[in-house]
């Protein structure tokens, strides 16, 4: 194995990734599998070589450069969750090992795992038992209270992000986390965005990056032409019910509200959304 210690004594790493070794994981993701272990998360993964997806990063040059991003960014107050260190088998063609992070405060923004049984796709996650009529209404009314400021910080991160070419995961709502002290915060950040690699020419401005993934607090309705497969499909509208459906339409429309004054406030225009709208339908909107 060999391993990168950034902001974490290799003591505690050790430590931790020996405790991960005897869990069963907490939550699963496409790749990764989540151990958490007070205020750490280790994640294992087989693909630490590559970047999103495709991209080779066999010296893993571009994810210590993320890293480093990462912690200089947290100290300029952007919520993200930095990565202290991994571990990994140099020999594993994508490289097989584990990432060791802060754990991120809160829950979820909407946990996947029990939300996919109301998308259009579904994905690898663990099973959920979680009753999901229930959850998806009791978090957008707990995510419509949000204070207006921490949708000003979660757009204003983003243009941050984004400017520092950081690739932003905005197709799953669990890789965003809400506490209701420290506000929104981004996990899953371990790529740059493909203009970084040359595999495009054109680097997206960070407003028009926040006027489509700046939405991901409200949920989606079917027609979406973005994030379609986050849509809430149709047996999600039979299973949740008329008169529920409403609640959680308001409660998805006051997010909606609050996303938008937070994209003006932070320079993004009216037209600019118009323009996003084009492609991005907010249910119940
Ligand atoms: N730092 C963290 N704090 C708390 N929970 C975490 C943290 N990192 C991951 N998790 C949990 O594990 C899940 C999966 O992690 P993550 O999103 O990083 O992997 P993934 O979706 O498999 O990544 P990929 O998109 O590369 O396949 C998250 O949605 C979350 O529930
Ligand atoms: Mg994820």
């Amino acid at each position: 194995m060999q391993e990168k210690y950034f902001a974490i004594a290799p003591e505690k790493a050790k430590e931790l990734l020996s405790q991960a070794k005897e869990m069963k994981p907490a939550k699963r993701g496409i790749d990764r599998h989540a151990y958490l272990i007070d205020e750490y998360a280790v994640l294992s993964t087989n693909r630490l070589k590559l970047r999103n997806v495709i991209t080779r990063d066999d010296d893993l040059a571009y994810f210590d450069e993320i890293i480093e991003t990462l912690l200089h960014l947290q100290q300029q107050s952007v919520a993200v969750v930095p990565i202290l260190g991994y571990c990994f088998d140099p020999d594993s063609e994508n490289g097989n090992g584990y990432i060791i992070q802060q754990r991120a405060k809160g829950e979820e923004l909407y946990d996947d795992a029990v939300m996919s049984k109301y998308y259009a796709h579904t994905f690898a996650y663990l099973s959920s038992n979680v009753d999901a009529k229930e959850y998806i209404l009791t978090r957008t009314s707990f995510i419509a209270n949000a204070p207006q400021q921490h949708f000003d910080k979660f757009i204003r991160d983003i243009i941050i992000l984004g400017n520092h070419n950081i690739l932003i995961d905005f197709m799953g709502k669990s890789n965003f986390f809400y506490d209701d002290i420290a506000g929104f915060q981004f996990i899953d950040l371990d790529s740059h965005t493909d203009y970084r690699y040359g595999l495009i020419d054109h680097k997206y401005d960070s407003k028009e990056i926040a006027v489509i993934g700046g939405f991901a607090p409200c949920h989606f309705a079917t027609g979406t032409k973005a994030f379609a497969n986050i849509a809430l499909n149709k047996k999600a509208i039979k299973k949740i019910g008329k008169q529920k459906l409403q609640q959680l339409a308001q409660d998805n429309q006051i997010i909606f509200e609050k996303c938008k004054i937070a994209m003006l406030h932070n320079g993004i225009t009216q037209e600019q959304m118009n323009h996003s709208f084009e492609t991005l339908k907010i249910f119940g909107c």
